[in-house]
């Protein structure tokens, strides 16, 4: 099967998600600092600095916006400020929860959460946290295990089967990545097309 194509451009950045554009589909990343969003953003787009990358955790604040044409369906996807960051400040922190939950919770044309765990050492305790609350809120959610090449071959059955395990999910159900060897973009790419194109429910 020929890779699916894709378009991605820059929309915008935003602080408060009441400002959010208009959408007609969108898709979320979520995850903590540093396990990978703005690279797999990038790595999806085909593009080397879309969204920006950090070796510095905490370095994405904003929601950035990015509208995206894919095989299959178009709409935005959604790069979240990562959480988890050690250094931030309680109220750093706060805030942060505050505006993810209420984008979370009222974005209409949101039509999945593509959720990162690191691949190496995840879930985390905020990780499992995450996702029960956002299976609790029902809002559509995928694993997405990241940096698939730090695991090693001999490692990986055991890892995939904790990690799946660990964020209560069926391994069959974890999607695996590597932005920097582009393992399991393409299928992702694919998967994203078919979010882009879903009906609202209800
Ligand atoms: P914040 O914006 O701070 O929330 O982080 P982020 O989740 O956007 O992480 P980012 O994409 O900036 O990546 C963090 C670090 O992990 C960078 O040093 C990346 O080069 C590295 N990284 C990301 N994806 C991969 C991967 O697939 N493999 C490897 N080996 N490193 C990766
Ligand atoms: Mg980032």
């Amino acid at each position: 099967m020929a890779a699916p194509s894709i378009s991605m451009t820059f929309r915008m950045s935003v602080e408060d998600p009441d400002l959010m554009p208009y959408s007609h589909a969108e898709v979320a990343v979520i995850g903590r600092s540093n396990v990978g969003k703005s690279s797999l953003v990038n790595a999806v787009a085909r593009q080397r600095e879309l969204a920006r990358t950090s070796k510095t955790p905490g370095r994405t604040q904003l929601l950035n916006v990015f509208d995206v044409t894919v095989q299959g369906g178009s709409g935005t996807m959604v790069d979240l400020p990562g959480y988890g960051y050690a250094k931030a400040s309680r109220s750093a922190r706060d805030r942060w929860q505050e505006r993810m939950e209420q984008y979370l919770l009222d974005r209409e044309p949101l039509r999945m959460v593509m959720a990162l765990v690191d691949g190496e050492v995840g879930p985390t305790r905020l990780d499992v946290a995450t996702l029960r609350w956002l299976r609790y809120n029902e809002i559509p959610v995928t694993v997405v295990a990241t940096k698939h090449d730090k695991v090693k071959a001999t490692a990986r059955p055991k890892r995939k089967r904790e990690l799946a395990e660990g964020a209560e999910v069926e391994q069959g159900d974890v999607v695996w990545v590597s932005a920097t060897k582009n393992v399991g973009i393409d299928r992702l790419r694919g998967m994203i097309g078919g979010w882009l194109t879903t009906a609202p429910q209800g």
